[in-house]
């Protein structure tokens, strides 16, 4: 019974992870990261270059253009729902099979379990997104303001329309294959990667330091796990996320070519050392970014759930 106790709350956890996430990226860099890392994506400017223009005309204050409220919306519901997942498939497996799963299981399919919960709330979002996007009526010019309200505008008038959100995520007829099935298959993956890596880098932290699987790990020794293992795991996933990328920007160009077929082209015209740098583009930004995000859902917001929660039930 006190083993209960001591997993997390998932209702509780989706408001402290959703709040956690919110921080993060506002102040702890991670709207940054994910902006250098598009611009990188779609530019040839350097790291410096990328910096200084967006802090040009307003200063610090610059970097968070377009976070206020689109950006802090997408955070809020991206970290809630992966830690009421996270927390719900912990407690889950922790009651129905406290012995017969090792520890170690229950954490990355608990992980894994988060980022499917994250994808499936995500994904009529990100279907919305597309579709104001590329409704005709949609524009943007104007201000930002003006964009933000015409755009909020549009996707409720969607909703309505269609007869409300979820609906939205049925298009019946030609994109029954594509769209919505696959957000969350790619979260599970990512996510289960994740805590897997996380996993693999304290068993090898505990050898190395001739600590047993039940001592505990000092606070910065799990957030040296954390880190690491979110880097491995980016590090580990770049050819998928590459090969993802190239199907997209052929079949944008409307080919339909294989795989093989894509990376043979790439090869031929660019070298191993042009495919390589295609591959490499915003690395640097992608893994930060992984690794911060790993600290934060995995250590960050356990921490604030003591802090707040164990906290006011003990006194
Ligand atoms: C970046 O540079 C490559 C060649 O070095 C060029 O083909 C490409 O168009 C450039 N991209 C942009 C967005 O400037
Ligand atoms: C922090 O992360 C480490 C490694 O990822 C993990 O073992 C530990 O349980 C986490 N700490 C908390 C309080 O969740």
């Amino acid at each position: 019974m006190s083993e209960y106790k001591k997993t997390e709350n998932p209702f509780a956890k989706l408001f402290i992870s959703g709040g956690v996430t919110i921080f993060f990226e506002a102040l702890g860099g991670g709207h940054y990261f994910e902006m250098v890392k598009i611009l990188k994506q779609t530019t040839n400017n350097s790291y410096a270059t990328i910096t200084k223009r967006m802090i040009a005309n307003k200063g610090i204050v610059g970097i968070l253009d377009g976070f206020v409220p689109w950006g802090a919306l997408q955070a809020s519901i991206k970290g809630s729902s992966f830690g009421f997942g996270e927390a719900a498939a912990k407690r889950l497996l922790e009651r129905i099979a406290p012995d017969s799963v090792p520890k170690w299981q229950r954490e990355i399919l608990s992980g894994g379990m988060g980022g499917f919960v994250q994808g499936i709330v995500m994904s009529p979002m990100l279907l919305l997104k597309t579709r104001v996007m590329t409704d005709p009526r949609f524009r943007t010019a104007g201000g930002f303001i003006q964009t933000s309200i015409h755009s909020m505008k549009l996707g409720g008038e969607l909703i309505r329309t269609e007869g409300g959100l979820m609906s939205l995520t049925k298009e019946p007829k030609k994109k029954k294959k594509k769209g919505h099935g696959r957000v969350f298959v790619k979260r599970f993956a990512d996510w289960t990667t994740r805590y897997g890596f996380v996993v693999l880098v304290e068993h090898g932290m505990r050898k190395q330091l001739g600590l047993s699987e039940k001592q505990k790990l000092s606070k910065t020794q799990e957030m040296v796990s954390s880190l690491a293992g979110g880097t491995l795991s980016a590090l580990a996933t770049v050819p998928i996320d590459v090969t993802v990328s190239l199907i997209q920007q052929a079949s944008k160009k409307g080919q339909k070519v294989s795989v093989f077929e894509i990376y043979r082209e790439q090869f031929r015209s660019g070298g191993l050392r042009g495919t390589l740098q295609l591959a490499t583009r915003g690395l640097v930004a992608r893994v930060t970014h992984v690794a911060l995000t790993v600290l934060m859902m995995k250590n960050v917001s356990s921490w604030c759930y003591s802090f707040l929660v164990d906290f006011t039930v003990k006194k």
